[in-house]
C-alpha cells in the first residue's frame, strides 16, 4: 500500500520544504528575544552546543528514520515495535496543539500587514495590541468573547493550510515552498539591510552580541537554548520524520541535515542582527536604554516593530508591510509542515485519503484555534505553549533518543544512512543519541519540574495553569488510546 504520489519531486524541493518548516515565527522574533534574555552573545555558546550535540544529530536521526521506515512518526515507531507507536502519536498530538495557536499568531501577522498600510497602531502600539487588536481580558480566569475579526483571519490561515496540504507533497508543499522561500529571503534581506544602516544600529547589535559569560552558569539559559534548538529545527514534532519518509530511497541524509540546520541558524542570526539594529536606532532616537526597548518578549514583533516603524525616517508603510508579510510567509511555510505531520499518521493508521485527512485536521484545528481568539487567548497561548514544550517536546526528545538509540540501535541507523550520504558520520553520533541527549534532557526536565512546583509558571493562578496540565496530560492518554485502536498498517509493518 505504498502511496507513490507521496514523494518529493527534487532534492531542492525537499531542502526548501525542510528549511520552510524550520524557518518560522521562531526565527524572527523568538530567537532574538530568547538570545537577548539569556546572556546575549554568550547565549550563542549553549545554542551552538545544543545545535551540534543534539539538534543536528536528532535531525539526522529523524530524516533517516522516516526515510528508512517510509512512514509518518506513528507508522515508523510502530514498525520498530507496535508497543512504541504511542510515542509517534504523542509527538503528533503535541504538533496538533502547537498549530492551533501557531496559526493564531500567523493570523495576527496577516492583520498587521493590513494595519501597516494605515499604521493603524498609532502612537501607542502596545495599547493597540492588547486593546483594539486582541481585546485582552483581565486575566486567564475571565474568558471574554471571541474576537470575530481574528477568528475570520484564523479561518483564512487554515484555508491556506488546507489548500496546500490537500494538493499533496510535490504539487502542494513542495510547490508552495519553492514560491515562499525565495520571497522570504528577499524580504528578510531588505529588513536586515535597512536595520543595520540606521543611525545607532551598531549599539543595538553590540548589545545583542556582547557576551555575558556569567549567564553560562545558569541552568535556565541551557534549558532555553535546548528549547530554542528543538523548536527552531522542528525536531521531536514528527515533522522531519514525515518529511524524510517522502525522500527517494537513495538520498543524502547527512548533507541535507547540515544544510537545513545551517540555513535555519544562519537565518536566525542575520535576522537577529537586523532586529537589534532597529532596536539600537530606536534607543538612539528615544534615549531609552536598549534593555527597556526589548523588555516585552511576545511584543517584540507586534509592539517593538510597530514602534520602530513609526520612527523610521522614510518608507514606513513599505517596511511595515515587508516585515509582517515576511512573518506571515515564514509562519505559513512552517504551519503546513505541522499539518502534514498530523495528516500523514491519519492516512497511515486509518487508511484515510489525503483529502479526507487534511479536511479533518484543518477543520478540527480551526475549532481548536477559537480558544486563542477569545479575550483570554493570549494567556492560554502562553500557558499551553509552556506545558506543550516543557512536558511534551522535551520528554518526547528523551524517548525518541532512548528508543531509537538503545532499542532500535543508533548504529543500525548509522549503517543505513552513511552509505547513501556524501560524508560519513562517526561513532560520536551514537554517543550523542544514546547518552548525551537523553541525559542532558532528563536533567533539564527534572530541574524545570522542580522549578514548576516551587514557583508556578508566569505568576498565573493555579486555576489558570490547570488547563496547561490538563492538555499536556490528555495528549499522553489519547496517544496511548490511539496506539491501541485497530489499524490499517497491514503488511507495511513487516518491511522494516
Ligand atoms: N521551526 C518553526 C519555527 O521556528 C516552528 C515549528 C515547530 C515548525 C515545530 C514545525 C514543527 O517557527
Ligand atoms: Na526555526
Amino acid at each position: 500500500m505504498q502511496q507513490e504520489e507521496n514523494q518529493w519531486g527534487s532534492r531542492l524541493g525537499f531542502i526548501l520544504a525542510t528549511i520552510g518548516s524550520a524557518v518560522g515565527l521562531g526565527n524572527i522574533w523568538r530567537f532574538s528575544y530568547v538570545a537577548y534574555d539569556n546572556g546575549g552573545g554568550a547565549f550563542l555558546i549553549p545554542y551552538f552546543f545544543a545545535l551540534l550535540t543534539t539538534g543536528i544529530p536528532l535531525l539526522i536521526l529523524e530524516f533517516s528514520f522516516g526515510q528508512k521506515m517510509r512512514g509518518s512518526a506513528t507508522l515508523s515507531f510502530a514498525k520498530i515495535h507496535k508497543k512504541w507507536e504511542w510515542i509517534g502519536w504523542w509527538s503528533t498530538l503535541v504538533t496538533f496543539v502547537l498549530i492551533t495557536y501557531y496559526s493564531v499568531i500567523i493570523s495576527w501577522s496577516f492583520k498587521y500587514i493590513y494595519y501597516a498600510f494605515t499604521q493603524a497602531w498609532g502612537s501607542n502600539p502596545e495599547a493597540f495590541l492588547y486593546g483594539t487588536h486582541l481585546n485582552l481580558s483581565s486575566g486567564i480566569d475571565s474568558l471574554g468573547g471571541i474576537n470575530i475579526s481574528i477568528l475570520a483571519t484564523v479561518a483564512l490561515v487554515w484555508l491556506i493550510n488546507l489548500v496546500i496540504v490537500y494538493n499533496g507533497i510535490e504539487a502542494g508543499v513542495e510547490k508552495a515552498s519553492k514560491i515562499f522561500m525565495p520571497i522570504l529571503a528577499v524580504l528578510m534581506l531588505i529588513i536586515t539591510v535597512r536595520g543595520v544602516t540606521l543611525p545607532g544600529a551598531i549599539d543595538g547589535i553590540n548589545q545583542f552580541l556582547e557576551p555575558d559569560f556569567s549567564a553560562l552558569l545558569n541552568p535556565k539559559v541551557w534549558l532555553a537554548a535546548y528549547g530554542q534548538i528543538f523548536f527552531t529545527l522542528s525536531v521531536c514534532f514528527g515533522v522531519m520524520i514525515t518529511y524524510g519518509s517522502y525522500l527517494p530511497k537513495k538520498s543524502d541524509i547527512v548533507n541535507n541535515a547540515f544544510i537545513t540546520s545551517l540555513a535555519n541558524c544562519g537565518f536566525s542570526f542575520i535576522v537577529g542582527i537586523g532586529v537589534f539594529g532597529i532596536v539600537g536606532y530606536m534607543s538612539a532616537q528615544t534615549g531609552q536604554p536598549i534593555n527597556d526597548v526589548v523588555a516585552q518578549s511576545i511584543g517584540l514583533a507586534f509592539i517593538v516593530f510597530p514602534k520602530a516603524i513609526n520612527m523610521l525616517p522614510t518608507f514606513q508603510t513599505f517596511l511595515g508591510f515587508i516585515f509582517f508579510l515576511a512573518l506571515g510567509i515564514a509562519g505559513i511555510s512552517s504551519s503546513i509542515s505541522m499539518v502534514e505531520a498530523v495528516v500523514a499518521p491519519l492516512m497511515d493508521k486509518f487508511g484515510f485519503s489525503r483529502k479526507k485527512a487534511a479536511t479533518i485536521v484543518c477543520g478540527a484545528g480551526f475549532l481548536g484555534s477559537t480558544l486563542f481568539t477569545t479575550g483570554a487567548g493570549l494567556y492560554f497561548l502562553d500557558v499551553i505553549d509552556h506545558y506543550n514544550m516543557q512536558f511534551g517536546v522535551a520528554i518526547i526528545g528523551i524517548l525518541e533518543a532512548a528508543v531509537l538509540g538503545w532499542y532500535y540501535k543508533a548504529e543500525v541507523l548509522r549503517k543505513f544512512f552513511n552509505p547513501i550520504s556524501n560524508f560519513q558520520i562517526g561513532t560520536w553520533w551514537d554517543i550523542m543519541i544514546k547518552f548525551i541527549t537523553p541525559l542532558l534532557l532528563t536533567i533539564m526536565v527534572v530541574k524545570s519540574l522542580i522549578t514548576e512546583i516551587s514557583q508556578p509558571y508566569g505568576g498565573y493562578p493555579l486555576s489558570g495553569l490547570k488547563i496547561g496540565w490538563i492538555v499536556a496530560g490528555m495528549l499522553l492518554v489519547v496517544a496511548v488510546i490511539l496506539n491501541l485502536l485497530p489499524d490499517k498498517y497491514d503488511d507495511r509493518l513487516l518491511n522494516n
